[in-house]
């Protein structure tokens, strides 16, 4: 156990997901304490984007609870989330096409607008200070990712890393409490997830973080705790040194790569 003192933002207890006869999730919990990056990895099929959809309002566990800040949610849904201090980036891109970085940048930005940014970019309502402001912002959110230069371009012309900064600015630009990240590394350059570790570390400092990753290296880097699962399963828990030196963590990604490679 550790000493910290802060509560955590999210909690997930008790999880259990079935999908008919599979047992996708099994009494998993995990909690994320306001300004700490908690990793949750494992073998493929482990059951890692499952509790990311329970926690985003997807899937309906059927025993278990998700808690935001001591208060269960009941019946939450993923537009619920914003409203709640909750950004997440999926294993896509799922930026608009049709507009320019910045303007999906402000997209993100919607919860601080007043009109909303989709009412702002229509021509509705009372806006134009909002506007300005969020512009300011949204140019400061790519700047942090170090994609400013992609500001007027749009997203079909830009290469896969700068997409994938600029969704991570979208995710950010409201400055979540959580953010939830599945798989932000997946497709990106060793150049560029040097840049992604830099760039969860820094914000990780100031909002709770829950990333699902397969890149090892990105995920001993950035996260303070780490959350092991395998078949649906917590195997382990425990900071990165701890979760490197656990053979039982170590034997699962040993047996499931076997088993890849009985398949391939
Ligand atoms: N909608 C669904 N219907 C049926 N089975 C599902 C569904 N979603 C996931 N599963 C199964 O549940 C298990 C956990 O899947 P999940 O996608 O959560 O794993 P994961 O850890 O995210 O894997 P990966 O590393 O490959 O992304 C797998 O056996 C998967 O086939
Ligand atoms: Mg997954």
């Amino acid at each position: 156990m550790t000493t910290t003192t802060s509560a955590p933002l999210l909690a997930a207890e008790g999880i259990t997901v079935r999908f008919g006869g599979l047992t996708a999730l099994d009494d998993v919990g995990l909690a994320v304490a306001p300004g700490t990056v908690v990793g949750l990895i494992g073998p493929n099929g482990a059951g890692k984007t499952t509790l990311f959809n329970v926690v985003s309002g997807i899937v309906r566990p059927q025993r278990g609870a998700v808690s935001w800040k001591g208060r269960r949610l009941q019946r939450h849904r993923p537009h619920h989330l914003a409203d709640l201090g909750i950004a997440r980036t999926l294993q896509g891109l799922n930026l608009f096409p049709g507009l320019s970085a910045l303007d999906n940048v402000m997209v993100g930005a919607d919860r601080l607008a007043r009109g909303g940014a989709l009412a702002m970019l229509t021509g509705l309502g009372r806006y134009h200070s909002d506007e300005r402001r969020l512009r300011e912002r949204a140019m400061a959110a790519l700047e942090e990712f170090g994609a400013a230069d992609a500001a007027r371009a749009m997203p079909g012309t830009l290469p896969f890393g700068v997409q994938k900064r600029v969704a991570l600015a979208r995710a950010v630009v409201a400055e979540p409490e959580l953010l939830l990240l599945d798989e932000p590394a997946s497709g990106l350059s060793g150049e560029d997830i040097a840049a992604l570790g830099e760039a969860i570390r820094s914000f990780g400092a100031r909002m709770g973080v829950l990333l699902v990753e397969h890149h090892m290296d990105l995920v001993m880097d950035v996260c303070d705790h780490i959350v092991v699962l395998n078949f649906g399963e917590v195997i382990a828990t425990g900071t990165p040194a701890e979760i490197q030196a656990d053979p039982v963590v170590a034997q699962a990604y040993l047996g499931a790569a076997e088993e890849e490679g009985e398949h391939g």
